[in-house]
């Protein structure tokens, strides 16, 4: 597996280096197909891209979702309106380069819905929808997209999207499976904090039991994967 890590003294360092990724990749003549995450962790990435690059030409960019909670777009829980609040709402982005996970409707029929859209819209490389960059944040219990530890069968689920649930909450998602993460040319992980740092040892020096963590099966089959991890995150010991 083509994979690669690289630690960063602080969050603002991490998040401004991806920032930069996706503004050379903007550069492409080519439209490029990009997966956001959610979580917490974009907000930073975001007030990067909405003030150091207010004024870039993101017109090559379309955005998808990794996952999306089963809410409505204006939810303060929605991936989406976290997104278009601080991101799309200060830079010009057309609504046609936005495409949104709709988690207002029936969970299921979404599931279908978006997993269509990815075909009709995506280049198809073995079979698959296949996104330029997929970026993914991931749980203190080694979740990520919406693939939890319970959920497990979603990493090799052969549907593109599929209906997830928080183990906590019982809040339904629509997520990404992972054969069309795996699918991926570019698989970028942005985590930072202490929090994250036993979950992080124990997939990346593969200890007793690091498979039952779903972010440990993110293994992209023709492409890159990138661990961006701030200090915090990775003690390399
Ligand atoms: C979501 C995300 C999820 C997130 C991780 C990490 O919808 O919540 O897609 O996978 O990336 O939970 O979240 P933090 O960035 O808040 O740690």
């Amino acid at each position: 597996m083509n994979q690669k890590k690289i630690i960063f003294k602080t969050p603002h360092a991490l998040a401004s280096t991806f920032a930069e990724q996706l503004v050379n990749i903007s550069l492409s003549r080519e439209i490029i197909h990009v997966a956001l995450s959610g979580g917490s962790t974009p907000k930073l990435l975001f007030n990067i891209l909405a003030n150091k690059y207010k004024n870039h030409d993101w017109s090559r960019i379309h955005f998808y979702w990794g996952d999306e909670r089963c809410v409505g777009p204006h939810d303060s829980e929605s991936n989406y309106a976290m997104a278009k609040k601080l991101f799309f709402d200060h830079v010009n982005i057309a609504n046609n380069q936005i495409f949104r996970i709709f988690g207002e409707n029936n969970p299921k029929q979404e599931a279908k819905r978006y997993g269509d859209l990815l075909f009709d819209l995506l280049p198809i490389v073995n079979d698959l929808p296949c996104f330029d960059l997929i970026y993914l944040g991931m749980g203190e219990d080694g979740h990520t997209a919406s693939i939890f530890p319970h959920e497990i069968e979603l990493m090799t689920l052969q549907k593109v999207c599929s209906v997830a649930t928080h183990p906590v909450s019982g809040q339904k998602r629509v997520t990404l499976t992972g054969p069309i993460i795996n699918n991926a040319r570019s698989i970028v992980f942005l985590i930072t904090g202490k929090a994250k740092y036993p979950r992080i040892k124990s997939i990346l020096k593969e200890q007793c039991g690091f498979e039952r963590f779903p972010a440990a099966h993110i293994q992209p089959t023709h492409g890159q994967l990138t661990w961006y991890l701030d200090e915090a995150a990775y003690e390399d010991t």
